[in-house]
């Protein structure tokens, strides 16, 4: 055999190019890919986000139980709109392409929410932010990087959320640089656009370069303690209360968002427990119908009936929360201490 020409050392590698070419033949082919660009809305087919992660590892992981992969089956909305029989909401929970003039609702894979193609896919072109630099390309890509790195893309669906943060970056003068919301929301990782996960995968991305991309885990959990963002400062007021400042940095509204539920607790923790007061308690700030708007420093005025009971004299903590029905985390945004020299509501 021709094999048993060369010496045994230079098999494998040349065994291992022979097949690579034969798989880039293949894949130039591209018929083994076109599912991933194929929709077809009347018949309720078209590419799934799995379809994606098979390359694209990464981002799959950090879309997978994030926010926008949970949109349709958040059982909030399942409720919220009757058990799904409210269809004008799936256009922007299940949308088949924000790269479109109007938003319509995907017919398949609704379990995924917000899916992959949901944000890159428009006529059998994938769009991201950059040119490609591999070898093969299993779809079509198309840089549209002005868009991918703006808030013009959240706004497509976070209407009223754009709609104020865009008010912030006019309103800004002389211009502070009101960041975008990709810069606050996808934390920054380096990386190349796919991963290999058997040797010809590696090959071939052995040609990709790397960039400097953000991660796809949007989520609040996230957001925990975000520097500069919320700020709380508090101390003894007159009257028997206690005074709560809460200053909202942020370029949007706080709890933000048309259609948000959450709202805003303060928790307050003395530092030693008493028998006389309880462990923590909790009291509502506002709800979500009276956000803080970006700029906005409010003072609250907290009584001990506020509280259910007194606070004896003694040094507390304050942590400032976000509560969200349904959710099982409240997400901490701020934290302060104050020392009581005299005790509120205990006579
Ligand atoms: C067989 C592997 C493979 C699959 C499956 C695949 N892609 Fe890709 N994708 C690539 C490669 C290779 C590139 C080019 C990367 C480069 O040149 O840096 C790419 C590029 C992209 C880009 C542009 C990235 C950028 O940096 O701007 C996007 C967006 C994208 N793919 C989305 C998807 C989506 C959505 C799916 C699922 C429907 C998918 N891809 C499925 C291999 C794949
Ligand atoms: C296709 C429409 C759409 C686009 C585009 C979109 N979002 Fe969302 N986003 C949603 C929906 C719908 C939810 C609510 C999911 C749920 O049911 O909890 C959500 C949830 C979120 C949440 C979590 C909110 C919460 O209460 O838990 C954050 C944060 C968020 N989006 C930020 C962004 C950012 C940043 C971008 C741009 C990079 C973006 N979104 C793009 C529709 C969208
Ligand atoms: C300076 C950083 C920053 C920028 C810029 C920013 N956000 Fe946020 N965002 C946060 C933080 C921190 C929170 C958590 C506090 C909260 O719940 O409001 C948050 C909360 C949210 C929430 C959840 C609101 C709620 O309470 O239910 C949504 C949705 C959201 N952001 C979307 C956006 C969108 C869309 C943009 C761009 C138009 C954007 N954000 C820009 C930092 C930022
Ligand atoms: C809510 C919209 C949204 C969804 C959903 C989404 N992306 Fe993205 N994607 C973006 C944005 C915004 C960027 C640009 C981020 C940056 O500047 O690096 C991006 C960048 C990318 C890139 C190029 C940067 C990189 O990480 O290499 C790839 C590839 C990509 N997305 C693939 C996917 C895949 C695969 C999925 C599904 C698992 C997905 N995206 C889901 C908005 C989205
Ligand atoms: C214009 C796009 C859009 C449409 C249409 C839309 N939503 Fe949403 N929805 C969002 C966004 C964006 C969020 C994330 C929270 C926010 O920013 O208000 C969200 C979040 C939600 C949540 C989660 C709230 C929470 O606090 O966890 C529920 C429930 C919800 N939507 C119900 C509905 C219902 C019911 C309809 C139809 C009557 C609907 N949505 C239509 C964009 C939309």
């Amino acid at each position: 055999m021709l094999y048993t020409l060369f010496p045994a050392r230079a098999r494998r590698p040349l065994c291992q190019f022979f097949f690579f070419g034969i798989f880039l033949i293949t894949l130039q082919g591209c018929t083994g890919f076109d599912h991933l660009t194929t929709v077809d809305p009347v018949r309720g087919v078209g590419p799934a986000s799995a379809d994606c992660g098979s390359c694209h590892v990464d981002q799959y992981r950090e879309w997978q139980g994030s926010a926008h992969n949970l949109s349709y089956t958040d059982p909030i909305y399942r409720e919220a709109t009757d058990d799904y029989d409210e269809k004008s909401c799936l256009a922007c929970h299940v949308p088949a392409s924000i790269r479109t003039d109007e938003l319509e609702a995907r017919t398949w894979s609704r379990h995924e929410g917000i899916s992959c193609i949901s944000c890159h896919l428009e006529q059998k072109t994938m769009y991201g932010p950059h040119d490609g630099s591999a070898l093969v390309y299993p779809h079509p890509i198309q840089a549209d990087t002005a868009f991918y790195r703006s808030s013009a893309l959240c706004g497509v669906c976070h209407e009223e959320t754009f709609a104020t943060w865009k008010s912030r970056v006019t309103m800004q003068r002389p211009a502070v640089r009101v960041p975008q919301c990709q810069q606050c929301h996808m934390q920054e990782v380096r990386r190349t656009s796919t991963r290999g996960t058997n040797i010809f995968s590696r090959m071939l991305v052995s040609f990709e370069q790397q960039h400097t991309v953000r991660n796809h885990r949007i989520d609040l959990t996230d957001m925990a303690g975000f520097p500069n963002a919320v700020q709380m400062t508090a101390e003894r007021g007159e009257n028997d209360s206690l005074l709560v400042r809460v200053t909202n940095l942020l370029p949007h509204n706080l709890p933000g968002g048309e259609y948000t539920q959450s709202s805003l607790s303060l928790i307050i923790t003395p530092e030693k427990s008493n028998p006389s007061s309880p462990l923590s308690s909790s009291t509502p700030l506002n709800n979500s119908d009276q956000p803080f708007a970006p700029g906005d420093s409010k003072q609250v005025v907290i009584t001990a009936d506020s509280f259910g009971s007194p606070l004896v004299s003694g040094k507390y903590l304050l942590q400032l929360v976000r509560n969200q029905p349904g959710k099982s985390y409240d997400l901490q945004l701020a934290q302060s201490t104050v020392i009581l020299d005299k005790a509120i509501g205990s006579k």
